[in-house]
C-alpha cells in the first residue's frame, strides 16, 4: 500500500485555514496555494539522493553534499494544478514542467482529457503530479495512468486537500504512488465536492466564478 503523508506543520495549517475561508479573494488564494506548495515540496523531495562534494569556503575546504543528478518533472493537472507550480519551482528550480489537461464532467464526474504536453525526456524523470484537490480520485488516477503508459515508474501525487474517497481510489489503482496532502477532509458531497474543502479550486484561483 502506498504512503499517505499529511502535513501538520503549523505554517501549512495556518495558510490552509485562510485558503479555505470563503472570504479569501483570488489574489490571496493564489499566493497561499503557491506558498503551501512550496512548503510541501520540502518534504516531498526528502528522498532525493545526495552525493558528497568538496567546496572551498573563504575559510577552507568543506566536504558537503549536493542533490545527485535527480531529474524531476512537475506535472500540474490543468487548470488548478497550475497554482502550485511556481511555489514548487522555487524549491526545485531545475525541474521541468509537463501539463495534463483534464476536467471533470459535471454529470458523470469522470475526467475528460483535453491536453497533454510532457518533457521530451520524461522517461528519465521522476514525476510529481500536482493538483490542489483529490476528490473522487478520477483525475489523479487518469493522470497517473498517462504517465505509467509512457513508462514513468516513479510517481508521487501532491495535493492540498484530499478526500478519503480519492485516496482510496488512487491507492487501489496504483499502490506504488505516494500521496502528500496538507489535509484529509471528511467526505464528498452529492456533487463530488470535498466537504468542507475549499470549493472549486480552479474558480477560486482564477476568479472565474
Ligand atoms: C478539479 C480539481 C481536480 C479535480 C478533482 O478540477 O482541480 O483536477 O477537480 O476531482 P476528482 O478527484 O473527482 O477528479 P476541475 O475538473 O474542476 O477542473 P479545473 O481545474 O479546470 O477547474
Ligand atoms: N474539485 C474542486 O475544485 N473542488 C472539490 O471540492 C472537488 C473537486
Amino acid at each position: 500500500m502506498s504512503k499517505v503523508q499529511v502535513f501538520d506543520h503549523p505554517l501549512v495549517q495556518h495558510k490552509l485555514s485562510i485558503i479555505r475561508d470563503e472570504n479569501t479573494g483570488s489574489k490571496t488564494f493564489r499566493e497561499l496555494v503557491e506558498e503551501v506548495a512550496m512548503l510541501m515540496s520540502y518534504e516531498v523531495t526528502r528522498d532525493f539522493p545526495t552525493e558528497e562534494v568538496e567546496v572551498k569556503t573563504p575559510v577552507g575546504p568543506a566536504v558537503t553534499r549536493i542533490v545527485s543528478g535527480k531529474k524531476v518533472a512537475i506535472i500540474p493537472i490543468l487548470r488548478a494544478g497550475l497554482g502550485m507550480v511556481n511555489g514548487m519551482l522555487r524549491i526545485i528550480p531545475n525541474a521541468k514542467v509537463g501539463h495534463i489537461g483534464l476536467y471533470r464532467d459535471p454529470e458523470t464526474l469522470m475526467p475528460v482529457e483535453y491536453y497533454c504536453k510532457l518533457p521530451g525526456d520524461m522517461g528519465e524523470r521522476d514525476a510529481i503530479i500536482v493538483d490542489p484537490m483529490l476528490a473522487t480520485g478520477g483525475s489523479a488516477t487518469a493522470a497517473i495512468g498517462f504517465l505509467k503508459d509512457r513508462g514513468i515508474r516513479n510517481i508521487k501525487l501532491m495535493c492540498i486537500i484530499a478526500a478519503p474517497e480519492g485516496i482510496k481510489a488512487v491507492q487501489e489503482a496504483y499502490d506504488d504512488v505516494d500521496i502528500f496532502a496538507a489535509a484529509v477532509d471528511s467526505h464528498l458531497n452529492d456533487h463530488g465536492y470535498i466537504v468542507p474543502g475549499l470549493g472549486d479550486a480552479g474558480d477560486r484561483l482564477f476568479g472565474t466564478k
